[in-house]
C-alpha cells in the first residue's frame, strides 16, 4: 500500500485489478490442483486395491497348496501396470511367500514386515496391505507398492495448462482493466488538472466536466458547486476590497482634511494662547500695578499724618510771637537799651524771647521726628516702587535678612498709623537663623496684614487695642504671626478674603490679602489665617522657608 501511494491513478488502478484477477486466478488454479491431487489419490487407491483383489483372488489356492512358484506367476501378472513397483504375499504366519519386483529396479526388493490392512503415501511411494480371506478365512496376506509417476505426469501437465490460463487471463485482465480503468482515472486525471489550473492561475471560472453518473459524477459535481461558492465569494471579497479601498481613501482624504483642519485650528490656539499669554501678562502687571499702587496708598496715609503734624506744628508754632517782638525792637531801636530796661513791655522781651527759644526748640523736635518718619515712608515708597520695577525685570533680589528686622521695619512704616488710634504692640520673637529673600517682597506682606489688623482694632469696639507679633522657629520654616483683637472674621469669608477684590470694609479694595498671598508663595512659603468668628479677633501666619538656596530662584508672576 505504501509504495502504491505515489503511483499515479492510471497505472494504480491497473495494478489493483491485475492484482485482484491475478489473485483470484491463483487461488482457483490451486484449488484445482489441490482437488485433481486428491481425486488422483483416490484413483491410485482404488486401482491398486483392485490390483490386490485379484492378486488375492488369484494366489488363495497357491498359499492353500503352498505353491509359491505359481504365486509368483501371479504376482508378475502385475507387470501390466507399470506404476507398481514391487508387491508380495506373506503366508499366514506372516512370513514371505512369493515377491514381486519391476525389472528397472536396480536392488534386490526385501518386503516390508506384515501389517494390518490398510495403505499410506510414504517416501514417493503408494504402499497397501491387504488380507487374502479364501471363504472368509485368513489365508495370508499381499502387499502392493506403486510410485507416485503418473501422479506427478498429471500434476505436471496441470500445472502447464494452469500457467497457460494464467498468462492468457492476465493477458486478458491487462487489456481489460486498461480499457475499463479510464472510467475512474479519466475524470479524476481532469479533476486534477481543474485543481492545477486553479492552484496556478486562481482562475475560479474553470470546471471540471462531469462524464458519469455515479459517484464520481456527483464528486465532480460537489466539486464544480465549491468552486461556484468560492468564485462567488471571491468576487464579495474582490468588491468588499475594492469598497473598503475606496472607504480609505475617502477616509484618509478626510483624516488629511481633519488634520489640516486641526492644525489650522491648533495654529489659531496657540496664536491664541500667546495673546493670552500677553493679555495675562499685562493683567499680572495690571495686578501688580494695583498693589503697588495699593501699598504706596497704604503709606501715603502715614505720609499725610506726618504732613498734617508738621502743618499744624507750623500752624501753631510761636514764630509769630517772635515776628511781633522783632516788630517792638525794630520801633526802639534808637533807644534799645532805654526800652529793655525801663519800658514796661521792653521789661518782658529777654523772658519773651527765652520762653520762645525753648518752645521753637521742642517745636524743632517734633518737627524732626515727623521728618524722619516722612523719610522713612518716603523710602518705603521709592522701595515698592522698585519692586514693581523689578517685577518688570520678572525678578526679584534676594538678600540676607533678620526676621526680626523685617518685622520691625514693617511696625515702623505703619507706626504713625498704630499710635494715631492707639493701638498696642506686643512683640513676642524667637531666636530664628536669618533668613535669605526678597525683603520687598516680605515687608510688603507684613505691611498689609499689620494695616488690615489695625483696621480690624479700629472697627471693633474693644477699649484695648491691641496687635501681637510673633516669631517661631519652625521645621525648616520660619513663621511669623500678626494677630489681633479686632472683629474677627465669620468662618465663610475665611477662604474668601485672600480673593481678588474681596473687602468688607468701606474704604477698602480688597487688594492687600490677595498680593500678600500672592507674594507669599513666590516666596517659596505660605499665609494662612484663623479665626475664632466675628468679635474674636484673627491671627495670619506667614510661614517662609528658612533654606532658600535650594530653591533655585524665587518665582514671580
Ligand atoms: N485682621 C483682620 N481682621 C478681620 N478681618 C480682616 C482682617 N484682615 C483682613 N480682613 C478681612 O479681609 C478683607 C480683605 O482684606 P484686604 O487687605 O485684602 O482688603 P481690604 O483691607 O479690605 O482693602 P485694601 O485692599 O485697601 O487693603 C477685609 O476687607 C476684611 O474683611
Ligand atoms: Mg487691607
Amino acid at each position: 500500500m505504501y509504495l502504491l501511494r505515489k503511483v499515479p491513478i492510471r497505472p494504480k488502478l491497473m495494478i489493483i485489478a491485475m492484482s485482484a484477477s491475478g489473485a483470484a486466478l491463483v487461488l482457483a488454479v490451486l484449488a484445482f490442483l489441490c482437488y485433481e491431487w486428491l481425486v488422483f489419490r483416490s484413483g491410485m487407491v482404488e486401482n491398486l486395491l483392485i490390483h490386490a483383489a485379484m492378486v488375492s483372488e488369484n494366489s488363495a489356492a497357491a498359499l492353500t497348496f503352498n505353491d509359491p512358484v505359481s504365486a509368483r506367476q501371479t504376482l508378475r501378472a502385475l507387470n501390466a501396470d507399470p506404476h507398481v513397483t514391487a508387491a508380495a504375499i506373506y503366508g499366514p504366519d506372516g512370513k514371505t511367500f512369493a515377491r514381486y519386483q519391476r525389472r528397472d529396479l536396480s536392488g534386490p526388493f526385501y518386503p516390508p514386515p506384515v501389517e494390518m490392512d490398510g495403505y499410506r503415501f510414504e517416501a514417493g511411494s503408494l504402499k497397501l496391505f491387504r488380507a487374502i480371506r479364501p471363504g472368509g478365512e485368513f489365508a495370508g496376506t499381499v502387499y502392493l507398492q506403486s510410485d507416485l509417476g503418473a501422479m506427478y505426469t498429471r500434476l505436471r501437465r496441470y500445472c502447464a495448462i494452469a500457467a497457460i490460463v494464467m498468462t492468457v487471463s492476465t493477458l486478458l485482465a491487462y487489456l481489460l482493466s486498461s480499457r475499463l480503468q479510464t472510467a475512474i482515472s479519466r475524470p479524476l486525471s481532469q479533476l486534477a488538472k481543474v485543481v492545477r489550473v486553479i492552484a496556478n492561475e486562481k482562475d475560479y471560472s474553470v470546471r471540471a466536466a462531469r462524464q458519469s453518473e455515479d459517484e464520481l459524477g456527483e464528486l465532480i459535481d460537489g466539486f464544480n458547486g465549491m468552486l461556484g461558492q468560492i468564485q462567488s465569494r471571491d468576487l464579495a471579497l474582490e468588491e468588499a476590497r475594492e469598497g473598503l479601498e475606496n472607504r480609505v481613501e475617502e477616509r484618509t482624504r478626510e483624516l488629511r482634511l481633519e488634520v489640516a483642519e486641526r492644525e489650522k485650528a491648533q495654529g489659531e490656539l496657540i496664536a491664541a494662547h500667546q495673546q493670552l499669554v500677553q493679555i495675562s501678562r499685562q493683567a499680572g502687571m495690571a495686578e501688580v500695578a494695583t498693589g503697588v499702587l495699593h501699598n504706596v496708598g497704604n503709606v501715603l496715609n502715614s505720609v499725610n499724618v506726618s504732613a498734617n503734624l508738621l502743618f499744624d506744628h507750623v500752624q501753631q508754632s510761636k514764630a509769630s510771637s517772635l515776628t511781633r517782638v522783632v516788630a517792638l525792637l525794630g520801633e526802639h531801636q534808637h533807644d534799645l537799651g532805654e526800652f529793655v530796661t525801663s519800658h514796661p513791655q521792653g521789661k518782658h522781651v529777654l523772658a519773651l524771647l527765652k520762653a520762645l527759644d525753648e518752645q521753637m526748640a521742642a517745636e524743632r523736635a517734633g518737627a524732626l521726628q515727623e521728618i524722619k518718619s516722612l523719610r522713612a515712608n518716603v523710602d518705603h515708597i521709592r522701595d515698592i516702587v522698585s519692586m514693581q520695577q523689578s517685577y518688570a525685570k520678572l525678578g526679584g533680589v534676594r538678600e540676607e535678612i533678620k526676621v526680626t528686622d523685617l518685622v520691625e521695619d514693617s511696625l515702623r512704616l505703619n507706626a504713625a498709623a498704630l499710635s494715631r488710634h492707639r493701638v498696642e504692640i506686643i512683640r513676642d520673637y524667637q531666636d530664628v537663623p536669618v533668613i535669605n529673600i526678597d525683603k520687598h517682597k516680605a515687608l510688603q506682606i507684613l505691611v498689609n496684614l499689620l494695616s488690615n489688623a489695625k483696621s480690624a482694632c479700629v472697627e471693633s469696639s474693644q477699649r484695648e487695642k491691641c496687635v501681637t507679633l510673633r516669631i517661631v522657629n519652625g521645621e525648616a520654616r520660619v513663621k511669623i504671626l500678626v494677630s489681633d483683637n479686632g472683629v474677627g472674621i465669620p468662618p465663610e469669608n475665611l477662604t474668601r478674603i485672600f480673593g481678588h477684590g474681596f473687602t468688607t470694609r468701606k474704604d477698602g479694595h480688597g487688594f492687600g490679602l490677595h498680593s500678600a498671598a500672592l507674594a507669599a508663595r513666590e516666596l517659596g512659603g505660605s499665609l494662612n489665617v484663623h479665626s475664632e468668628g466675628p468679635g474674636r479677633g484673627a491671627t495670619f501666619t506667614l510661614e517662609l522657608p528658612l533654606d532658600l538656596a535650594d530653591r533655585g530662584g524665587i518665582h514671580t508672576c
